[in-house]
């Protein structure tokens, strides 16, 4: 049994309730080694602080108190308030008792941050024309682009009676509906495919080399000619707004549409496309994604320390700051790519838009079943943001900022259909008369079906069904914003409707925005990056770090790669703890058996016992090995004894989208390039270099996720170098770059200093406090696993504080 759950059973079984909060107090010295200790670094160099300085004269931890002389001031404070060196405090425990009597912990003040983005290379590089372009010349352009869309849409027209859409209860079907494209994302993706093809014709009568083509035709303007009509109108915005508009724009005044749903993605280095535009990142030399693929073993391999909520926090961020979607057919069907049994279709039956995944005869996994082709389709891509022609960017369809979009919708109608519209609420369904869960709405049918029902709920995001685990916690989201609404319009009973609703709204994000980079962020990047690149919340007071410069898009490495790390974490099934003893196990819920099926959820029980799992259940450790529930069997339906590959995807994502190699991020974020492959070895393990050496011809090709999940951690987090790197700069353009980021003071819409304090109080442990029906006791900080630095409480205390509502009384 896992030392973990042996400190569970000690609590429950053997010491009466009322003393278990107090059993890790230091006075019960402690002194047993870390669970997992050994799976990390050294860090006793790491840290910038003087943790071990303050010892009183026996050697007892202490925490002095504030010297105005000597920062960064060390205080006790909270617990929570320490989160982001918990890392730290996990090997050099310093507790302390907090001032108003709760359990605390002694970590240094922030009362300042530094605004770090923009470190990379300029990453456009103009290059002239060779010759000017006559309007003729245009105009063909322009027309053969046209007829190219038209094109498909006769080929969908002929080939349809022969083609079939995915069948429903497939995993092509699965994975259609989690990259599924909203209609606006539709419209967007066919106006970017005019503007693609009429930029591969030009290119092609100006004879550039697709080195130079998607730069050089960047100084022609899509304005100017007959597409005029794709480029997207910058709204008209009120610069006094209080609240953040449904689709962020009018967010960034100065450039309206940054961070907008339904934009392109931005890029860190200018894309790899084998032709200069559009066409994916495929050359001879470049291994197929299915051995490259191969590398990542299905190893059952546990972190000790961190907590499943890890993956699936992460995952919601991920949800709530990108979706790119794939192309439909014109007719908004799925696109299918293969046959049914993972077959490659006839070429006259092959969409144009199908990119479809080579599978080895010989695959260990696939090969029993005769699979040789997985379905897949190319990325919706977006006219580009400038209106100028030029390499494709795919489209991202959610907001971009951490604006809770993921709740709430990315766009004004998705947004409008979610809200009751009494009492500022968002709509709900009840069961059994007071189980609260999501709407379900019995026209969607992306859910697998079966003799039990198929019902699938809606959610600010499209992917709301994917897995149980997800839409536990769009569940307790929309239970917290209905019932501070509640809350609020009795302290406001003035407020209406629309007052409750975006008060509450304003609210929610700023928890979701805190929770991120106060408790998430620093276990996965760890607490030296975020002070470099000013990620750390503020002890007191305001941040005035808000740059209209700062481009708050997500950056395709980002999307495509770096935080797909999460997807490492990941692990096969989740336990169900029945009550609070963690003595009643009502057995596992395996993710492979429910992809896009929240049936089980219509039970409170299964519920609760998820939220159970979230606190105790460990994340997979952050390496190569990646769960076969998502390597052999992702999306596998009930009819399927096989499913998706979702780290040949994520490879294959990356040359969809022509991400650059690893190396050339390696130069980008500050280190020299490798020159050979044995010059990785100081920054990713021996035993992935050793297998990238034989699969890849040159160092320069290596692809970024394989490197994102081969890296050594950074000292503290247990990402690597590269991909913290790319990690960071987005977390500072989301912070730096929004607005209406929590924390920004001097804005119209700014929190009270003592609004912002009680949020900075707030903790995920918290939130599922407020919104299970039977979880009753909580850690500190559900991110870590229980352990004497994170002791379980009870919700009905005062170690986990609450949100102060009344803060928010208003006379108006
Ligand atoms: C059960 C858990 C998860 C499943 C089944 C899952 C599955 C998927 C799938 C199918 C895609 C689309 C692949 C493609 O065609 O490109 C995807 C994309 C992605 N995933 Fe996950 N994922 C999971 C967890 C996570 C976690 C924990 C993270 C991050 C911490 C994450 C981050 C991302 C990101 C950033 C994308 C790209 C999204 C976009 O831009 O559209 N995922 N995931």
């Amino acid at each position: 049994m896992p030392l973990t759950d042996r400190w569970i059973l000690l609590c429950f079984a053997l010491i009466p309730i009322v003393t278990c909060q107090y059993q890790y107090h230091p006075n019960y010295a402690y002194s047993a080694p870390l669970v997992g200790a050994s799976s990390r670094p050294d860090l006793s160099y790491v840290f910038s602080y003087p943790f071990n300085l303050y010892r009183t004269p026996g050697g007892e931890p202490w925490c002095p108190s504030a010297s105005p002389n000597q920062p960064p001031l060390f205080q006790c404070k909270p617990a929570i308030r320490c989160s982001p060196w918990f890392i730290e405090l996990l090997y050099n425990p310093w507790w302390c008792t907090a001032a108003d009597g709760s359990f605390g912990a002694c970590c240094p003040d922030v009362y300042k941050t530094t605004s770090s983005v923009a470190r990379f290379p300029e990453s456009s590089k103009l290059t002239a024309m060779p010759r000017d372009i006559t309007k003729e010349e245009m105009t063909r352009a322009v027309t053969v682009a046209r007829q190219h869309v038209e094109e498909i849409s006769a080929f969908e027209w002929h080939a349809w009676s022969n083609m079939l859409a995915p069948w429903q209860n497939s995993a092509a079907y699965s994975y259609s509906a989690t990259t599924y494209a909203s209609l606006i994302g539709q419209q967007q993706g066919w106006k970017g495919l005019q503007s693609v093809e009429a930029s591969r014709k030009l290119a092609s009568l100006l004879k550039l080399e697709p080195e130079y083509a998607g730069f050089a035709l960047q100084h022609l303007c899509v304005r100017e000619t007959a597409l005029s009509s794709i480029c997207r109108e910058q709204p008209k915005c009120n610069a006094s707004a209080l609240y953040r508009t449904y689709d962020a724009s009018c967010n960034n005044l100065d450039y309206p549409n940054w961070g907008r749903s339904n934009s392109p993605l931005e890029r860190i280095l200018p894309p790899q496309y084998a032709d200069g535009i559009w066409a994916p990142r495929e050359w001879p030399g470049l291994p197929p994604v299915d051995s490259v693929s191969r590398i990542v073993q299905d190893i059952d391999y546990p972190d000790n320390q961190l907590t499943i909520t890890v993956m699936h926090w992460g995952q919601m961020v991920a949800h709530d700051v990108t979706h790119v979607p794939t192309f439909r057919t014109l007719n908004n069907s799925a696109i299918q790519c293969c046959t049914g049994d993972g077959k490659y279709l006839s070429p006259e039956r092959t969409h144009p838009l199908c990119f479809p995944i080579d599978v080895a005869h010989n695959n260990e996994f696939y090969g029993q079943f005769g699979v040789t082709c997985h379905d897949f389709v190319r990325s919706v891509i977006a006219p580009r943001e400038d209106c100028k022609f030029g390499y494709a960017d795919q489209l991202n369809q959610n907001t971009a900022y951490l604006d809770a979009s993921v709740i709430y919708g990315s766009t004004e109608k998705v947004a409008r259909s979610l809200r009751e519209y009494v009492g500022g609420r968002m709509r709900v369904t009840i069961i059994g008369g007071d189980y609260v869960v999501l709407p379900v709405d019995p026209n969607r049918k992306d859910c697998i079906t079966d003799e039990y029902g198929s019902e699938c709920f809606v959610g600010g995001d499209q992917r709301v069904n994917q897995y149980t685990g997800l839409t536990v916690l769009h569940i307790v989201w929309l239970r917290l914003h209905n019932k501070y609404a509640n809350q609020l319009s009795v302290i406001n009973p003035l407020w209406d409707d629309e007052r409750l609703y975006q008060e509450t709204k304003k609210i929610i994000t700023a928890l979701f925005q805190h929770i991120t980079y106060n408790e998430y962020l620093p276990s996965v990047l760890g607490p030296n990056l975020m002070e470099e690149y000013g990620l750390l919340p503020l002890t007191s007071g305001y941040t005035y770090t808000y740059d209209p410069a700062v481009k708050a898009q997500i950056t395709n490495e980002f999307a495509t790669a770096a935080f797909r790390y999460g997807h490492s974490l990941i692990r096969n099934y989740n336990e169900l703890w029945l009550d609070d003893t963690y003595a009643n196990y009502g057995g596992e819920l395996h993710l492979k058996d429910w992809y896009n099926n929240p049936k089980v959820l219509f039970d409170p029980i299964v519920f609760n016992a998820l939220i159970r799992h979230f606190i105790t259940g460990t994340a997979q450790n952050f390496d190569e090995n990646v769960v076969d529930a998502v390597h052999n069997y992702l999306f596998k339906s009930p009819y399927q004894s096989w499913g998706l590959d979702l780290i040949a995807a994520n490879l294959w994502r990356g040359r969809d989208h022509a991400i650059p190699g690893y190396n050339f991020y390696l130069e980008a974020c500050g280190s020299k390039r490798a020159a050979t492959f044995d010059d990785l070895l100081p920054i990713m393990r021996p035993a992935i270099v050793e297998k990238i050496k034989y699969l890849y011809k040159s160092v320069d090709d290596v692809d970024l996720f394989i490197g994102v999940l081969g890296e050594w951690a950074i000292k503290g987090g247990i990402v690597g170098p590269v991909t913290s790197c790319i990690m960071a700069d987005q977390f500072a353009r989301l912070k730096d770059g929004d607005r209406f980021f929590y924390e920004h003071g001097g804005q119209p819409h700014s929190f009270t200093p003592a609004q912002l304090d009680a949020i900075r109080s707030m903790s995920l442990a918290r939130v599922l406090c407020e919104t299970s029906d039977t979880v009753d006791w909580m850690t500190h900080n559900v991110f870590w696993t229980p352990s004497p630095m994170n002791p379980w409480v009870p919700c009905y205390g005062k170690d986990i504080p609450r949100l102060n509502l009344n803060l928010w009384k208003s006379t108006y």
